[in-house]
């Protein structure tokens, strides 16, 4: 079974849209997310932003995007965070990563109100996820919650496997796959034994960012398998962190492209009205 990304971002986006026009009047503004970027050289970003501007379009977010030059200062974006901070008609805040090396990432995400942080990168939404209380929830993470729950996917007792360690992806979605009962082992680059380790797992997450990096050998048959990856391989063509033979032996898979990416974006568009319900 294919596990269409597209369909489950289509109906999110479809209802983000009707929470916002049935609350619109009452709420007298229609929300807003700021997107700040910094550095205009990096295409899959460019990709991204892109991506998130035509889904608020698409369902009624006014955007507004401010690109910063790649070599501002961390007072210039802490200053942005600031202005953004303080203006009541922004609703959702989102600074695109990665950032220069020059910038201290962790300062930036802390920089953004808790209640406009639709990113959910900060520590309040973190801890939140990690205690499973309400709170703002990182949007690749949620996406694929929302994409297994839409295709009844049983999590409890299962061995999920977390290829990645990064604060973006792999730490939130252990907590949340923790949280509905799974088993949960995070692997990264200093694991031993990986593909020995990821032949005994149910579902296998893969978030490196290396083509095609898991093999059909490092698969059992039956496995489930979400892919994070978005990546060029050698001849140009877009491709994920799954080698295609992999999926033979998956009971079900989301493609690249058509998974996970528009997940991400289709939960961003709903942290967004989170966020605007509050304010
Ligand atoms: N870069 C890659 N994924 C994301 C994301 O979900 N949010 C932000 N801000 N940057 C990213």
């Amino acid at each position: 079974m294919i596990l269409a990304g597209k369909d489950v971002a289509s109906e999110m986006k479809r209802q983000a849209k009707t929470v916002i026009e049935s609350n619109l009047q009452r709420l007298g503004r229609a929300p807003k997310l700021a997107i700040i970027m910094v550095g205009e050289d990096n295409a899959a970003s460019q990709a991204y932003v892109r991506n998130k501007l035509k889904a608020c379009d698409e369902t009624g977010i006014i955007n507004e995007t401010i690109i910063l030059p790649q070599n501002c200062t961390q007072a210039d974006i802490l200053s942005k965070i600031k202005e953004l901070n303080q203006d009541k008609t922004t609703d959702g805040i989102l600074v695109q990563l990665p950032l220069p090396a020059h910038i201290n990432v962790a300062e930036v995400q802390e920089a953004i109100r808790p209640d406009k942080d639709v990113d959910g990168f900060g520590k309040e939404h973190m801890g939140a996820c990690w205690l499973n209380v309400p709170g703002i929830r990182p949007c690749t993470p949620a996406g694929i919650m929302a994409l297994l729950h839409y295709y009844d996917i049983p999590l409890a007792g299962k061995n999920c496997l977390i290829i990645g360690r990064s604060n973006i992806v792999a730490k939130p979605l252990a907590a949340m796959l923790l949280s509905e009962d799974a088993t949960v082992t995070i692997a990264h680059s200093k694991t031993k034994n990986l593909f020995t380790l990821s032949q005994t797992m149910d579902l296998i997450v893969v978030s490196v960012g290396k083509p095609e990096f898991l093999p059909p050998a490092a698969v059992k048959d039956g496995v489930i398998l979400i892919d994070v990856g978005i990546n060029r391989n050698e001849q140009g063509k877009l491709v994920g962190d799954v080698n295609h033979s992999c999926y033979d032996k998956a009971t079900a898979y989301t493609p690249v492209p058509g998974g996970v990416g528009l997940l991400t974006v289709a939960q961003l568009i709903c942290n967004c009205v989170q966020a605007w319900l509050t304010h």
